[in-house]
C-alpha cells in the first residue's frame, strides 16, 4: 500500500484578509464572526484551506505584522471565543484554517519591548540591543521606501535595536533561549485553539551574524527543525508554511532532509511559496515568450515527497521583484508599473486584475498556469472576481480594500456609514460591476472559470502530484508541460501571444471543454490554454 498523500499536496489555499472579507457587527471593519457568514462562499468556490492574515492585537503600523500581544484578537476582528468559532464553523465545512506566525519580530508596543528598553528582567535580552548602528552591515534593508538602516535608536534604552522591517517592529533575539522558549508557547496556543497550521512570516532573519547578509543562517534552520519536531510530536495533522523570499536553491533549504537527496524526508517546513516563479509568469505573458518561467523551474531543486511547493499570482504585499535581476525589475517596472504611485519598495502594488489590463484571457491564462503548474495554488481573496485596486491608498492598502459582495451600498460588505478603507467604486472595477452576486448567476464569470478550474484541479492528481516535462515547441509563446503522476498524463498548452499557435497533440480528453479530443493539430487561439488528458 503506498502511503497516503498528505492533505496539504493537493490543497487549493484561499488568503483572506479578516478586516476585508465582511462585516458582522456594522463597525466598519471586517471580523472573524464575519468570515463565519462567508464560509459558505469560501466552500462553494472549493477551496481546501484559509490562510488568515494576522488577527493579533496590534497598533496596525504594519497591518497587523506588529503584534503587540500573541495571546489575543485585535478587538476591530472580536474575541478569542470568535477565532475558535470560526475554526470549528470551517472545519464543520471540511475547509482547514491556517494563521500567520509571526516570529521574527513583534511590535515596538509590545509589553516585551518596553520592558526589554528599561532594561527589566527577563525581558532586558529579548531584542538585539547595540551601542552602534555599524553591525551586521551586509543586511539588505527591506522596506526600502520607508527606512534607511536596519537600526533605530531608543531613547529610554540609549542603545540601538535591530529591525529588519519597519522600525517600529523590533526583531526578536533568537540567541536568547528564553526568546525561542516563548515562540514555542506561542504556538502550542494557537494549535490548542484548533489550527490546522501556520504560514510562517519572514523566516529567513531570525538570527543575526557579522560577516554575513544575516539570511539563510544554520542558527535559523537549526531552530525551525525544532519547531517542526514539536509540530510533528504534538500536532502531527498541521502544517508549517515557509514565507522565504528567496532563490529556489535557498527555499530548498527550508524544506530540510538531504539537500542532495529528495528521497529523505523533509523536516523543517511542509511547504514554501515559490517567489522566484511568480513574477516570471508575468514577465512571459508580456514577452509572449516561455523562457523566464521554463529556466527558473529548471533551476528549482527536487523537493522531498513529504514536501509542496505553494505558488500564487498575487497576495497582500506588492508583487515582489526581489527575485529578479535588475535589467528585469526596471522592465517589469516600465511594463506593468507606469505611474509612480503603482511602485513600493521593489515592487508592484497591484492587483492581478489591473496587472492584466482586465483582459479575461490574460486573467484566465495566468490562473490556468498557476493550477497547472507544480505547487499548490493559493488565490488571493477577491481576486476570483477580478477586483481591482486603490493606488491611491498608502503603503499595501490598495489591495485590501473590502470584499465586493454584490451592487448594494458597501458592496454588501459593511453596513457603516464609514468603511476602515473605501470600497473601490470606479466604471471598470467598482462593485457595481465586479461582485459576487452577479458573477454567481452568470454562468459565464470568471468566478465560474475559478470553480471549473478548482474543480478539475481536484480531479486530476497529476496536477498536483505530478513530475513536469516541458514541450519543446519551436515557437517559444508557446508554454506547454506534461504532468505525470502513476497512469495520469495531463498535456497543459498555454499561449502567451495575441497571435494563434498551432500544437500537435495526441488522442485526449479536453477536461475544461469536457469533450473528447480526436487528436491532431490544435490550433490554440491568442492567450488560449487547454487541459487534455492524455489517452
Ligand atoms: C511579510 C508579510 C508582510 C509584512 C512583513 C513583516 O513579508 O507578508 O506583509 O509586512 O512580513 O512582518
Amino acid at each position: 500500500m503506498p502511503a497516503p498523500i498528505p492533505w496539504y499536496q493537493t490543497a487549493v489555499f484561499y488568503e483572506l484578509y479578516v478586516r476585508a472579507f465582511r462585516d458582522s457587527n456594522g463597525d466598519g471593519h471586517g471580523d472573524l464572526r464575519g468570515v463565519i457568514e462567508r464560509l459558505d462562499y469560501l466552500a462553494d468556490l472549493g477551496v481546501d484551506c484559509l490562510w488568515l492574515l494576522p488577527t493579533y492585537p496590534s497598533p496596525l503600523v504594519d497591518d497587523g505584522y506588529d503584534v503587540a500581544d500573541y495571546y489575543g484578537v485585535h478587538p476591530d476582528y472580536g474575541t478569542l471565543a470568535d477565532f475558535e468559532a470560526l475554526i470549528e464553523a470551517a472545519h464543520a465545512r471540511g475547509l482547514r484554517v491556517i494563521a500567520d506566525l509571526i516570529i521574527n519580530h513583534t511590535s515596538d508596543q509590545h509589553p516585551w519591548f518596553q520592558a526589554s528598553r528599561r532594561r527589566q528582567d527577563p525581558y532586558t535580552d529579548y531584542y538585539v540591543w547595540s551601542d552602534t548602528d555599524q553591525k551586521y552591515r551586509e543586511a539588505r534593508i527591506i522596506f526600502l521606501d520607508t527606512e534607511t538602516s536596519n537600526w533605530a535608536w531608543d531613547e529610554v534604552r540609549g542603545q540601538y535595536y535591530w529591525h529588519r522591517f519597519y522600525r517600529q517592529q523590533p526583531d526578536l533575539n533568537f540567541d536568547n533561549p528564553a526568546v525561542q522558549e516563548e515562540m514555542f508557547k506561542v504556538v502550542r496556543f494557537w494549535m490548542n485553539r484548533g489550527l490546522d497550521g501556520f504560514r510562517v512570516d519572514a523566516v529567513p532573519y531570525l538570527f543575526e551574524r557579522e560577516g554575513t547578509n544575516c539570511e539563510n543562517l544554520p542558527e535559523t534552520h537549526a531552530y525551525l527543525k525544532r519547531l517542526r519536531a514539536l509540530m510533528d510530536a504534538e500536532y502531527p495533522h498541521a502544517i508549517l508554511l515557509c514565507e522565504a523570499n528567496q532563490w529556489p536553491e535557498d527555499v530548498r533549504a527550508y524544506f530540510g532532509g538531504d539537500p542532495n537527496d529528495p528521497t529523505v524526508p523533509g523536516d523543517e517546513f511542509h511547504m514554501g511559496f515559490h517567489f522566484p516563479v511568480m513574477p516570471r509568469l508575468y514577465m512571459a505573458l508580456r514577452r509572449g515568450d516561455r523562457t523566464p518561467v521554463v529556466d527558473i523551474l529548471r533551476r528549482t531543486p527536487p523537493i522531498p515527497s513529504n514536501c509542496q511547493w505553494c505558488t500564487f499570482l498575487r497576495n497582500h504585499d506588492e508583487l515582489t521583484l526581489e527575485m529578479v535581476t535588475e535589467e528585469e525589475r526596471q522592465w517589469m517596472w516600465a511594463e506593468y508599473a507606469p505611474d509612480p504611485r503603482m511602485r513600493l519598495n521593489l515592487g508592484i502594488r497591484r492587483r492581478l486584475a489591473p496587472l492584466l489590463d482586465n483582459d479575461r484571457r490574460k486573467i484566465e491564462l495566468l490562473n490556468s498556469l498557476l493550477f497547472t503548474l507544480p505547487g499548490s495554488p493559493i488565490l488571493y481573496y477577491g481576486d476570483e472576481i477580478g477586483m481591482g485596486d486603490n493606488i491611491a491608498l498608502p503603503d499595501r492598502n490598495g489591495v485590501r480594500t473590502p470584499m465586493q459582495w454584490d451592487s448594494s451600498a458597501n458592496a454588501g460588505f459593511s453596513t457603516a456609514a464609514r468603511l476602515y478603507a473605501p470600497v473601490i467604486d470606479d466604471p471598470i472595477y467598482g462593485y457595481r460591476r465586479v461582485n459576487v452576486a452577479a458573477q454567481m448567476a452568470n454562468p459565464a464569470s470568471l468566478l465560474q472559470r475559478m470553480r471549473r478550474f478548482i474543480a478539475a484541479y481536484k480531479d486530476l492528481p497529476a496536477l498536483a502530484l505530478g513530475d513536469l516535462e516541458f514541450l519543446d515547441h519551436p515557437d517559444r509563446g508557446l508554454l506547454g508541460f506534461r504532468r505525470r503522476y502513476r497512469r495520469q498524463t495531463v498535456l497543459c498548452l498555454h499561449n502567451l501571444t495575441a497571435r494563434g499557435i498551432q500544437v500537435q497533440t495526441p488522442d485526449a480528453y479536453d477536461v475544461l471543454a469536457n469533450l473528447d479530443w480526436p487528436g491532431g493539430p490544435l490550433t490554440l487561439p491568442p492567450y488560449g490554454y487547454r487541459w487534455l488528458v492524455v489517452r
